[in-house]
């Protein structure tokens, strides 16, 4: 599905970003891993190096555009012309928000925001210019939405809120150049990355689990299918889109009565009898 594809995927060393090089690769692309960290960026390469596969990586730190430039030039030259970007690199931790410093902000925003802008305009200024179109996806959250948020992560829900205006403005103003922009917004997948700085402890874990309505969290290949369609020449009509992929897990959250599926079976069987005898 992706053969002849060249993808630029930040933080590609871990998690689900390497859940989607590799699974990129299998599908025939040249994958362009960065991140800070260059162990989990050559674990990634080497492995897709193994299975017959095409992939280099570079040291970059989003933040930095003068980096993310260097990157972006790297990339291209290993594999001609990159066309599709994947903003997927983050921070995040849970804080209560009074208690957060300036640069505990600055560092959440400007890896999630201001990265995701760096990457965005290194690669639509080269795509305007080579008039050949090109694709960006953009992993965000489901508290992402302008409407929505949420406590005790603020400067992700601010920073993933920009990188969603982000996706819907240039979906618009890039659309003349054959540029598509597009959002997933996952709700909890398993990763080392964010159970270590966001899951507080076992037991808060099967709280989430047991709230979820279908009770599990989701599976990787789940996520890398939506991202490898969002990409691919199937979706070619789609932009400005954020799917959320979390198994109904904010709608539980959103409607009035949801939390009536605790009610066990029974209760409402006392409630039907009564209601039957009137
Ligand atoms: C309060 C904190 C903090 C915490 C760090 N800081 N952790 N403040 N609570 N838990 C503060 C520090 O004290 C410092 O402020 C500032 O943040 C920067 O911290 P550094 O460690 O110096 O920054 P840096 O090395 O750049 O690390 C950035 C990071 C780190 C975001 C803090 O966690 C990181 O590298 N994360 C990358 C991977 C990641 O977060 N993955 C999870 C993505 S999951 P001062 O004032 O002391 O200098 C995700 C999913 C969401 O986004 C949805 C899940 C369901
Ligand atoms: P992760 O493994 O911690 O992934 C984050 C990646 O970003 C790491 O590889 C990290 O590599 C890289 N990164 C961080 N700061 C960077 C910087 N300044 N420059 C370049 N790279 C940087 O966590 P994950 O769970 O897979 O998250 C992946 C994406 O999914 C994120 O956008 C996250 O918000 C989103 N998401 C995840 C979940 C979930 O449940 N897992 C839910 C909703 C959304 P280095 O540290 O080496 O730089």
């Amino acid at each position: 599905m992706l053969k002849g594809r060249a993808i630029f995927l930040t933080g590609g060393g871990t998690g689900l970003g390497r859940s989607m090089a590799l699974h990129f690769a299998k599908l025939g692309a040249r994958v362009f891993v960065v991140g800070r960290r260059e162990q989990p960026l050559m674990e990634v390469c080497d492995e897709i190096h193994r299975n017959g596969g095409s992939a280099a990586f570079a040291i970059c730190d989003v933040r930095n555009a003068a980096e993310v430039e260097a990157a972006a030039a790297a990339a291209d030259q290993q594999f001609d012309r990159i066309d599709t970007l994947i903003n997927n690199a983050a921070g995040n931790f849970m804080a209560r928000t009074e208690s957060l410093s300036p640069n505990a902000f600055n560092a959440v925003v400007g890896i999630v925001l201001n990265g995701s802008f760096h990457c965005t305009q290194a690669f639509g200024k080269r795509w305007i210019e080579q008039k050949l179109g090109g694709n960006v996806l953009n992993i965000v959250t489901t508290y992402a939405s302008a409407n929505c948020g949420s406590g005790f992560v603020v400067p992700s829900a601010c920073a993933k809120a920009g990188v969603l205006a982000m996706t819907t403005s240039l979906a618009v103003e890039w659309a003349k150049y054959h540029i598509r922009l597009n959002a997933i917004a996952p709700g909890p997948f398993p990763t080392e990355g964010a159970w270590s700085r966001l899951m507080p402890s076992k037991q808060f874990e099967e709280h989430a689990r047991d709230k979820h309505p279908m009770k599990r969290f989701g599976r990787h290949e789940e996520l890398t299918n939506l991202a490898t369609f969002l990409i691919s020449d199937m979706a070619e009509y789609i932009n400005g889109e954020c799917v959320v992929i979390d198994g109904g897990q904010w709608l539980r959250g959103a409607g009035e009565f949801n939390d009536l599926a605790m009610l066990p079976d029974a209760a409402w069987e006392q409630m039907e009898s009564a209601r039957a005898k009137k």
